[in-house]
């Protein structure tokens, strides 16, 4: 049905408009209780052989949906319905800002890919607070009542690199009492000089701001992952693995989109026409992997790590936990492959984890790299 769909009203429409009109059908459905049970139901029955315990929280499955699709904290509910088993909602910046000019998102059907330079259109940090706030005072049961919800900052565009933090902290300020876990994202390329923050010498400071912050805005300690790009340099991505150690980081999450266009099967002429901004879906799997492994291979199980790049398939996601990631996260394939999209994820890794020899999916993270390393 969704690839019919896909093929005769998205693939013709523009995929901002595309995206606002799949968005828009969800978080209706969600608000019709008697829907949203039955869609539920379909879309996301229980695996329980797949929760897993990840930064403090325990979560129904390790797959959530990435930073991006739902920037404002709009959707939360409609995307648990589908069975994604967390949200990172954002990237959210201190100040409101409208985004690049449009149009900003383009489909590589061919690749199964996208490119986008969105430029972190959000609302703002204040008004985003303050939908959480009225999400969690207004939570209706039963329906997951307590996804986890993970909240992902960025930098205004028009606040220079050398003021960064404060802006981070404003955000942190408002956004921490309602984030489960928050992520600092330093990776987007359409923010101009925003991935110059991914320098240690740049993020130390800026990590342990944010810290700060969070710490004196709630008793509850929240977890503080750093969002990393694909094209960081194999030594940096080691510097960020250490930097993450010694601040006492709770997660990695690897990784944003990539700058890259190697690879691609779409006519290059097309591609360059499209301009710039940041590469996802299938291209990215592989870059994707090895940062993950490379990562994996330094921290070990010290800090949690997120795998997100062209996962596709609940294979791509297996290998992605053997690679060394404790959660794992998409956002393009959900475009290609539709609503029922996470309850393929989850009845696949439920197979591939029964058909394993191991018990429980925390005993399978890591496993592959580990094997490498000591091999
Ligand atoms: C349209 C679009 C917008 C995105 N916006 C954000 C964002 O605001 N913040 C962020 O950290 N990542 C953002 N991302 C990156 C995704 O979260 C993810 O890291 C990347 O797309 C790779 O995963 P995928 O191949 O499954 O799409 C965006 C991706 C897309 C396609």
């Amino acid at each position: 049905m969704y690839p019919l769909l896909f093929k005769t009203v998205f693939r013709r429409m523009d995929p901002e408009r595309a995206h606002h009109l799949a968005f828009d059908t969800i978080r209706a459905a969600a608000a019709v209780p008697g829907a949203r049970g039955g869609v539920r139901a379909v879309a996301a029955p229980a695996y329980p052989r797949l929760r897993v315990r990840a930064l403090g929280l325990d979560l129904p499955g390790p797959f959530g949906l990435a930073a991006g699709f739902d920037k404002n904290a709009v959707g939360i509910d409609g995307l648990a319905m589908l069975g994604f088993d967390f949200v990172e909602i954002g990237t959210v910046t201190a100040r409101a800002q409208p985004g690049n000019e449009k149009t900003r998102l383009f489909r590589l059907t061919g690749d199964r890919a996208l490119v986008n330079r969105m430029g972190f259109n959000n609302d703002g940090s204040a008004a985003v607070a303050a939908r959480l706030a009225r999400r969690r005072h207004g939570q209706r049961r039963p329906y997951r009542p307590d996804t986890v919800v993970g909240v992902n900052i960025g930098k205004t565009k028009t606040v220079p690199e050398a003021e960064a933090t404060a802006d981070y902290v404003t955000s942190t300020e408002r956004l921490a009492a309602y984030a489960d876990y928050l992520v600092v994202n330093v990776s987007s390329p359409n923010t101009p000089g925003l991935r110059n923050l991914q320098a240690v010498e740049v993020l130390r400071p800026l990590l342990t701001a944010v810290r700060e912050a969070a710490d004196r805005t709630t008793t509850a300690r929240v977890p503080l992952l750093v969002k990393i790009a694909p094209d960081l340099a194999d030594e940096d991505i080691d510097a960020v693995a250490d930097l993450a150690l010694e601040l006492g980081l709770d997660g990695v999450i690897a990784t944003n989109t990539t700058v890259s266009r190697d690879g691609l099967r779409t006519d290059p002429a097309h591609v360059a026409s499209l301009g710039a901004g940041g590469l996802s879906g299938a291209p990215l799997k592989e870059r994707s992997l090895q940062v993950l492994r490379r990562l994996y291979a330094r921290v070990g199980d010290r800090i949690t790590l997120v795998g997100v790049g062209g996962i596709e398939t609940a294979e791509d996601a297996w290998e992605r936990v053997l690679a060394g990631a404790t959660l794992v996260q998409g956002y393009s394939a959900f475009v290609y492959e539709g609503p029922l999209w996470p309850r393929r994820i989850h009845h696949g890794l439920d197979r591939l984890l029964a058909a394993s020899p191991y018990a429980t999916l925390a005993d399978a993270v890591g496993a592959d790299t580990r094997k490498a390393h000591t091999s």
